[in-house]
């Protein structure tokens, strides 16, 4: 997680954005540490990267990049991390921070050709031995085969349409080994079935509940820690025996991002 010290909304990068919007910063900052302190109380550790002037969105450390631990052949191989590349100007300058960081940390950094976007763990959900990808508003389709490539194990674009809805991690949320959150709504008719031959239970979002960014939210343990849990969503996490834990975060829909979007999984490991 990367603390909101220069977090505003300075520019216009996605629908929910509006730079006359002003952010209230304190509040920002105590949102941010409830988010950061609901993750620890669930059993998570979070490390913690320098924020930036100029480089408001690079709180939402989700779109740093992709990270896939060691092979289970080489368990002290050095874990990898394929570092974004953003769609828009904007954001670019955040990546030498994230390679910055996940050099000092002891990780394999491998980019990406130059010509390709993709926005890191924003679009690219582990699941079921592979990465689900979602692709058009700020990943390129092309990006997945290299993406693959350089992480060493499957990756299965899904068309994104609605540009709500412009990363992958606004419409679906991975929870175990069989279940996630999904709207199927905001992908196109092939990348519906891909999800679907991917995922044996999908709990499926309607319109107005993945309006609330409910799908982006962090699954530690038994614990979902979310932007918002419509009563359906409840019932059906509960029923399934988990815990769920709402941190607003208001300060950030106002930029486009939630609670996921604030935090990049390291503990990811997808068999090579
Ligand atoms: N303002 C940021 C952007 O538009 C929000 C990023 C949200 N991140 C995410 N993983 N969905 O790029």
């Amino acid at each position: 997680m990367c603390p909101p010290e220069h977090f505003e909304v300075l520019y216009e990068i996605n629908p929910w954005m509006h730079a006359e919007v002003a952010v209230d910063p304190e509040r920002a900052r105590a949102q941010w540490e409830a988010l950061a302190q609901t993750l620890r109380d669930a059993g998570a550790e979070v490390e913690t990267l320098a924020p930036q002037p100029g480089l408001p969105d690079i709180v939402f450390t989700a779109n740093a990049g992709v990270v896939n631990g060691p092979p289970h052949w080489a368990p002290a191989a050095a874990p990898r991390f394929v570092p974004s590349r953003f769609r828009h100007p904007q954001r670019q300058a955040e990546t030498p921070h994230y390679v910055a960081w996940f050099e000092a940390h002891g990780y394999e950094v491998l980019a990406l050709p130059e010509n390709l976007s993709h926005e890191g763990a924003g679009d690219a959900l582990p699941f079921g031995g592979a990465y689900l990808s979602g692709y058009r508003f700020r990943s390129d389709a092309a990006a997945h085969v290299e993406l693959s490539r350089l992480l060493g194990a499957p990756v299965h674009p899904v068309e994104l349409t609605d540009p709500r809805f412009y990363h992958f991690d606004l419409t679906f949320c991975p929870l175990d080994q069989r279940r996630a959150l999904a709207a199927p709504q905001a992908w196109d008719t092939y990348g519906r079935k891909v999800v679907a031959a991917a995922v044996p239970e999908l709990f499926e979002l309607d319109a107005d509940e993945t309006g609330t960014f409910c799908a982006n939210s962090v699954v530690v343990g038994t614990t979902i820690v979310m932007p918002s849990c419509p009563p359906r969503v409840g019932r059906q996490l509960e029923a399934w025996g988990f815990d769920i834990a709402v941190v607003d975060v208001g300060e950030f829909l106002k930029a486009g991002g939630a609670c996921r979007c604030l935090t990049l999984a390291l503990d990811v490991v997808v068999p090579r």
